[in-house]
Order: C-alpha cells, then structure tokens, then sequence
C-alpha cells in the first residue's frame, strides 16, 4: 500500500506538518469555544494534529487504514507517554468496525478525497458523534486529476464540490454547515510555475 511506503518518511515534508499544525490551531479554538472532551482523527497519517491537541483533549482516538501510519503514531505515543490516546488499523466504513464510544469532535485533514463512499463516510462520523459535536474536514477543492499525477493507479475523488458536500452532509443529518478557504498547496518549488491547489475547511454540526 502507498501509505505503508511512505509512513517513515510521512514527517520530512514541511509542507505537510505546517497544514496540519495550522488544522490543530483552528481546531484547538474550536475544542475551548465548546468545551469539547474527545477528538478521533480520521485518516490520521502520522498524527501530527493530534499530537499537537494532546494537553487540550481528554481522548483522542487517531485512526488510519495503513498499518505503517499507525506503527510511526505508537512510537510517538510510547515517546510521549500519551496513555490518553490510541490508534487503530482498521475500516471504519466496515458496519463490523464501529467503535463503542461516541465523540465530541470529529476532525480529518486531506483524507476525504481517498474514500470513494462519501456518504456513507459522513454517515459514519454523525453516528460517531455526540450530540452537538462537530466534524471539521479539510480537503481539495475540486481539481483537474493533476494532483495525483504521480499516483497512475489513484482512483480517488478529483477533490470536492464545496456545495455537493454540503448536500451530503445535510443528507447524512448534519446541520449548520459552513465552508472557509484553509490553505492552497503548491507542489512546486517555485511558487509562480506552480498550480494552486486550494483547499476548504467545512465544519458541519450533529444537532444537539
Ligand atoms: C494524504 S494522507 C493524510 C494523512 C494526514 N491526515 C496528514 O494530513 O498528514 C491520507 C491518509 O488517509 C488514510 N486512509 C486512506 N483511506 C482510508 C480509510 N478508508 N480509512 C482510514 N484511513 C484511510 C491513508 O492511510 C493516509 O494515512
């Protein structure tokens, strides 16, 4: 798997780490504005939100369907001595997989383009949710396929329609939808012959 490969090394692009940092911050406002307790992370990679939401989240549940990302996220979790967080392996979207506990904050960063069943993805965060809880997710604004150039075999989404999302959400029970600009990446160096590739942060709420 692509992600297994790429886990040790997940960490040495800056880029990466700096949009993930960014998402803890805002995150972070929204945990003190709520009084948020418990966090999962889905599609975790390397839990670099996480770990920086660490003191503000009583539980943290990170979860990622490569096992290599969740082997770097418990060397980390053994090195902090984070006994209030925990990864797992597994597919949420499996009926068979659904965790026992519910959450206050549901959060994922550039995960969302990789699951083909979008709906039943968001169904699958409202019936983790509390009520009142939040997801948080930040992804591609809709692309022309050059995002994953590199990645032949990529069969994911082409990013999002912020509007189609919106219906989706609304569809799987979610309220108070709201979409913002979070971040563009560029994969080149150079700034000026680099594409922009902008991405959204939509926050959507379980109703209380
Ligand atoms: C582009 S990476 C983003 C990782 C991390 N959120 C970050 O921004 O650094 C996408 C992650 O989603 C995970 N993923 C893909 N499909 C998944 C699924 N069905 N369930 C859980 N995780 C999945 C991959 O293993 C990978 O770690």
């Amino acid at each position: 798997m692509r992600f297994d490969d790429e886990a040790k090394t997940w960490d040495e692009k800056p880029e990466r780490a700096e949009r993930s940092i960014l998402f803890a911050e805002r995150l972070s406002g929204l945990i003190k504005a709520n009084d948020y307790k418990t966090g999962m992370d889905f599609g975790a990679g390397t839990g670099v939100t996480s770990f920086r939401l660490a003191d503000e989240l009583e539980k943290i549940t990170l979860i990622d369907y490569s096992s290599g990302m969740v082997d770097e996220i418990n060397k980390k979790l053994e090195q902090k001595n984070a006994t209030h967080m925990e990864a797992h392996c597994l597919n949420l979207l499996d009926p068979a997989n659904a965790l026992p506990e519910k959450y206050d904050l549901i959060y994922s960063i550039m995960t969302l383009h990789h699951i083909l069943d979008t709906e039943r993805l968001l169904e699958v965060f409202h019936q983790h949710l509390n009520p009142g809880g939040m997801v948080a997710l930040v992804d591609l604004d809709s692309e022309d396929g050059s995002f994953h150039a590199k990645y032949p075999d990529f069969d994911g989404h082409l990013g999002f329609d912020r509007s189609d999302l919106f219906q989706k959400l609304k569809n799987a029970g979610f309220e108070h939808m709201v979409a913002e600009d979070f971040y563009t990446i560029f994969k080149e160096e150079d700034i000026e012959k680099s594409k922009p590739y902008p991405l959204f942060l939509i926050k959507a709420q379980k109703q209380p």
